[in-house]
C-alpha cells in the first residue's frame, strides 16, 4: 500500500522545532493562471485549484499549531483583469464561503476579511458578514482573507481615521504611536506576520501588509500556488528556522 506524503505530513515534521514555529503565516498566492495555461486549462481552473490549496494549507496550520494565516485573495489592483476573471473570482469566494462555513466553524477557524469590503458585490458581503459573525468566537486559527485590499489603502485609511478623532479633540497628536496606529488597521488584534511566503517565483511584496511585514522573513518559491503542499509548506517553514531574526539589532 502507498501512503501519501500529505498523510504522512498530518502531524509537525520531526525537524520543525515546535517553539520556534511563526505564530502569523501570510501568504501571497500566485501563479494560478500560469499554472492552469500550463496543464492547457483556462485561468480560472487555477483560481479552483488554488482554493483546494488554501484549504490544505489551513488544515496544516491547525495540525502543525501555526495560529493564525492570512492570505491575498483579490488586491485593489486585480480590478484591471478581465471582466469574467474578476466576475469568476467574486462567485468563487462567495461560493466557497458558502460551501466551507460548516466545516470552519466545526474546525474552530475564525474567518476575517481584510480590505475595502463595502467595494465587494453585495451578495459577497452578506456572505462575508455571516462568516464572520458565526466564526467570531473560534480560536484554533485565525484565517484572514484579504480581498479588495491594497497595502497603501489601509494605511489612508487609518490615517483618515486618525485624522478625524485628532480634529475633534478625542485623540492628543502626541499620542499616535505604533501601538494606537494598528489599532486602526484593518488587522487590529492579530499579530503582525513572522513569515511571509509567496508562491511563482516573483520578489515583491505588492501593496500587501505593507505596515504588518516590516520584519517578516520573507520565502519565496518558483512553485505555482496550485501546486504549493505540505512539503512545499514544510520546506518554507524549515527556511524560515534557520533565518537569524534579529530586528535591527545584533547578536551579542
Ligand atoms: C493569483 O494568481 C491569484 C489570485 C488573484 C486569486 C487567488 C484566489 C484564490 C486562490 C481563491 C481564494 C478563495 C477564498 C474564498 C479565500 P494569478 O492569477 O495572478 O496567476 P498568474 O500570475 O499566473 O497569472
Amino acid at each position: 500500500m502507498t501512503v501519501s506524503k500529505s498523510v504522512l505530513l498530518k502531524q509537525l515534521p520531526t525537524d520543525l522545532d515546535r517553539d520556534r514555529l511563526p505564530n502569523h503565516v501570510a501568504v501571497i498566492m500566485d501563479g494560478n493562471g500560469r499554472w492552469a495555461k500550463r496543464q492547457g486549462l483556462q485561468r480560472i481552473m487555477g483560481h479552483r485549484r488554488g482554493v483546494d490549496t488554501l484549504k490544505n494549507i489551513l488544515r496544516c496550520c491547525k495540525d502543525w499549531g501555526i495560529s493564525a494565516l492570512t492570505a491575498y485573495a483579490f488586491s485593489t489592483e486585480n480590478w484591471g483583469r478581465p471582466s469574467e476573471e474578476v466576475e469568476f473570482l467574486m462567485m468563487l469566494f462567495e461560493r466557497v464561503l458558502r460551501r466551507e462555513l460548516a466545516e470552519m466553524i466545526e474546525e474552530d477557524v475564525r474567518i476575517r476579511f481584510v480590505g475595502n469590503l463595502a467595494g465587494l458585490p453585495q451578495s459577497l458581503q452578506a456572505e462575508i458578514e455571516r462568516s464572520m459573525t458565526a466564526t467570531k468566537d473560534n480560536r484554533s486559527v485565525q484565517f484572514t482573507i484579504a480581498t479588495n485590499y491594497g497595502g497603501r489603502q489601509e494605511i489612508l485609511h487609518a490615517c483618515r481615521a486618525i485624522a478625524t478623532q485628532v480634529q475633534q479633540g478625542k485623540i492628543d497628536p502626541e499620542r499616535v504611536d505604533e501601538e494606537l496606529f494598528e489599532r486602526h488597521l484593518y488587522t487590529k488584534g492579530l499579530p503582525s506576520p513572522d513569515l511571509l511566503i509567496r508562491t511563482s517565483g516573483e520578489m515583491r511584496i505588492s501593496n500587501f501588509l505593507l505596515w504588518q511585514l516590516a520584519y517578516a522573513e520573507i520565502y519565496v518559491t518558483q512553485t505555482a500556488w496550485p501546486d504549493f503542499d505540505r512539503e512545499e509548506f514544510h520546506a518554507a517553514l524549515r527556511a524560515y528556522q534557520n533565518r537569524d531574526r534579529r530586528f535591527g539589532k545584533v547578536k551579542v
